[in-house]
């Protein structure tokens, strides 16, 4: 962990610098440590910033006294990867209240009024979660699989997060549409060990899950790990025995596991918000108007080429086609 890691470099003396205090959730996944490595170079010293970056070790009181603290430095600009969407009200109403302009960034927060944040910048986990089911029912339909004989397992992400909220209501939303079998639904926090455990444990109580939804490339390795163990295969031809696994990120290795053919789907979530956060800073800088949400647009990749593109709803409501990528 690097909760140690609340970096400040005070040694900037110059007006023109400008002070960003950013709150990450943690280093639960391989995500998250590109993110934060995004952030950290964007936000450099070299660049004009001073950033105080703080580990809030997947907590959210962590977050709460990091804000406070970026408050009581008088920073410029407060950043928050929000690791659930409640409970910022008080927090970001002291913000404001400090005219500190504040940025979400990457999962989204659920408050009472949308004037304590200043702009939002992030991926949209619905669309996502949709675009993974559109998917399954393109392969599905394409080899002929009934529904009924699709037995998945969610191993869903950090419960009240946005990527959670949204990926798995895209999953419930496929099931309900096309009638899947749910078989269980349980977190596993977007760690690979807690992946591996939940898998572990449902393939111990149920013998016919054969499509496994993993909410993040970090679950999907350790579910990847219990399925071998347990002496089963993983990939497409789920008829006769195998379990596909589905995923989330196209972190370096999920892509690579895309490739050999054990992530059989790896819906893009993109974590270079470093730059996107910098944009929108430079234009509240110049005084220039900014959207409040800003959604980044993002790919599917798929071990082969049975499902071409898939048809998904955006969360502005806009239905768009997506190309599937192959990577064989
Ligand atoms: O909020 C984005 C999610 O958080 C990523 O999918 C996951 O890997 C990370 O931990």
């Amino acid at each position: 962990s690097d909760s140690s890691d609340k970096s400040s470099d005070s040694s900037s003396s110059s007006d023109d610098v400008i002070t960003v205090g950013f709150s990450q959730v943690g280093a639960e996944s391989d995500w998250r440590t590109a993110n934060s490595q995004s952030m950290k170079d964007t936000f450099s010293k070299e660049n004009g910033y001073d950033l105080i970056f703080d580990d809030a070790q997947q907590k959210q009181e962590n977050q709460i006294t990091a804000i406070r603290n970026f408050i009581q430095q008088e920073v410029d600009y407060i950043l928050l990867a929000p690791v659930t969407e409640t409970g910022w009200d008080t927090v970001l109403q002291e913000a404001k209240d400090a005219d500190i302009p504040v940025i979400i960034v990457d999962r989204m927060v659920d408050v009472s009024d949308d004037s304590l944040y200043t702009t939002w910048i992030g991926t949209d986990a619905l669309c996502e979660g949709r675009k993974a089911a559109e998917w399954l029912n393109g392969f599905a339909e394409a080899k002929g699989i009934a529904a009924s004989d699709i037995h998945i397992a969610d191993i869903q992400g950090t419960i009240g997060s946005t990527a959670q909220i949204g990926r798995t209501k895209g999953l419930e939303e496929g099931v309900d549409k096309y009638g899947w079998d749910l078989v269980a639904q349980q977190t596993g926090e977007f760690t690979q060990a807690k992946g591996q455990e939940v898998m572990e444990s449902m393939l111990k109580q149920y013998d016919n899950i054969n499509v496994v939804y993993c909410e993040n490339d970090n679950e999907a390795f350790g579910a990847i790990d219990a399925i071998e163990a347990a002496g089963k295969t993983v990939g497409s031809d789920i008829a006769n025995g195998e379990i596909m696994v589905i995923s989330f990120d196209t972190t370096h290795a999920g892509l690579q596991d895309v490739l050999d053919g054990k992530i059989e789907c790896d819906v893009e979530c993109n974590p270079l918000h470093g730059p996107r956060a910098e944009e929108l800073i430079k234009k509240l800088e110049a005084g220039e108007d900014v959207d409040k949400l800003n959604y980044v647009d993002e790919e599917i990749f798929a071990h082969d080429d049975t499902v071409k593109s898939v048809k998904a709803t955006n969360s502005l409501d806009e239905e768009k086609d997506f190309d599937v990528t192959p990577l064989t």
